[in-house]
């Protein structure tokens, strides 16, 4: 039976997304720096190898040694996770002309990457384009097929390897070639002003968008579904957290009446404090105040930017 949503793993994002992600198709997590974008997209990829998926992480923020240390803390499973060094200066540490890289670059599983720290080049990546990843990623997809594929980041993958000039046509052929691949991709995207989506987000089937801000009580996480071609969605924002576990957001209390017991029968046990929703404030958007006025509404605030009673983003 052919599955047409891939759950994320995260209950209340699958909840939100209607079931998950209609699959085959690439899809973009936006936020500003920190917002929990790698975590996502990784909680995407275990969820997918744990129930015997193949599944490709492209690395290109951090090495993979990095990432290893990083979310092996989460006490995932990270056995069945290939992954792909697209870090600019392992592309371009060895004097390897472009069209040889594709050849040299070789997906290893996670969990064997050395935790040495790795060198790092001084060349700039001049000689490398976004076309040497993606034929790389034709080829492997020759000898393997992957139903799950994390693009970690497409901003880094722009800023090193794109030319402002060709971007729109460099994205829309990445994008289609994820597409004609028939994996469901995740890409993250790093947006320095929440207000102003860039090409990507266009050029995605959805969009999640990963949002931060402080309020009284400190950091707060919250995540909302900006954009789904072919699918409903909650468009209410909800909060989220990253945990020793990965991400969480809670299921909505409408789901949770749902399965209430019966009126006659008593309840076995009260739910766990934790599991409450609380009312969560608009996400800052342009530097607004710090705390929200009481009552604040818990709707998203519309990504346009015209922002909401909040933090300043951060
Ligand atoms: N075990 C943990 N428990 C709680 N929070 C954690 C844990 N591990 C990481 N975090 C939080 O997650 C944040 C980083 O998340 P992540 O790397 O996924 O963000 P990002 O959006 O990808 O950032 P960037 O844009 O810099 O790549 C950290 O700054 C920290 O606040
Ligand atoms: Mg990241």
């Amino acid at each position: 039976m052919i599955r047409d949503r891939a759950k994320t793993g995260i209950e209340g994002l699958d909840e939100m997304l209607e079931g998950g992600l209609l699959t085959g198709r690439p899809y973009v997590v936006s936020g500003t720096s920190g917002t929990g974008k790698s975590t996502m997209a990784l909680h995407f990829l275990v969820e997918g190898a744990v129930n015997g998926e193949r599944v490709l992480y492209v690395a290109i923020d951090e090495p993979p040694n990095e990432v290893l240390l990083n979310f092996r803390k989460m006490g995932w499973e990270l056995d069945g996770i290939g992954v792909l060094d697209g870090t600019p200066d392992v592309l371009n540490y060895d004097k390897t002309p472009v069209r040889d890289v594709s050849s040299e670059r070789k997906i290893v599983p996670l969990s064997s990457v050395g935790e040495s720290i790795r060198r790092t080049s001084e060349k700039g990546p001049t000689d490398v384009t976004v076309n040497t990843l993606q034929e790389l990623i034709k080829q492997e997809f020759k000898e393997r097929k992957y139903t799950r594929i994390v693009i970690d980041s497409l901003t880094s993958l722009k800023h090193f390897y794109i030319r402002t000039s060709e971007e729109f046509a460099t994205l829309q052929s990445f994008f289609r070639t994820l597409s004609d691949l028939g994996a469901t991709s995740m890409l993250t995207v790093q947006i320095p002003d929440i207000a102003r989506p860039g090409i990507e987000s266009q050029l995605a089937r959805g969009e999640i968008r990963l949002h931060k801000w402080f309020d009284g009580r400190g950091l707060m996480r919250g995540v909302t579904i900006e954009k789904y071609r072919g699918s409903s969605h909650d468009s209410v924002m909800r909060h989220l957290k990253i945990t020793q576990h990965g991400i969480v957001v809670p299921k909505s209390n409408r789901d949770k009446r749902k399965k209430s017991p019966a009126p006659n029968k008593e309840p076995e046990e009260k739910p766990p404090a934790a599991e409450k929703e609380e009312p969560l404030p608009p996400p800052p958007e342009n530097g607004m105040k710090d705390v929200p006025p009481p009552g604040a509404s818990k709707h998203m605030a519309p990504s346009s930017g015209s922002g909401g009673p909040g933090g300043p983003p951060i």
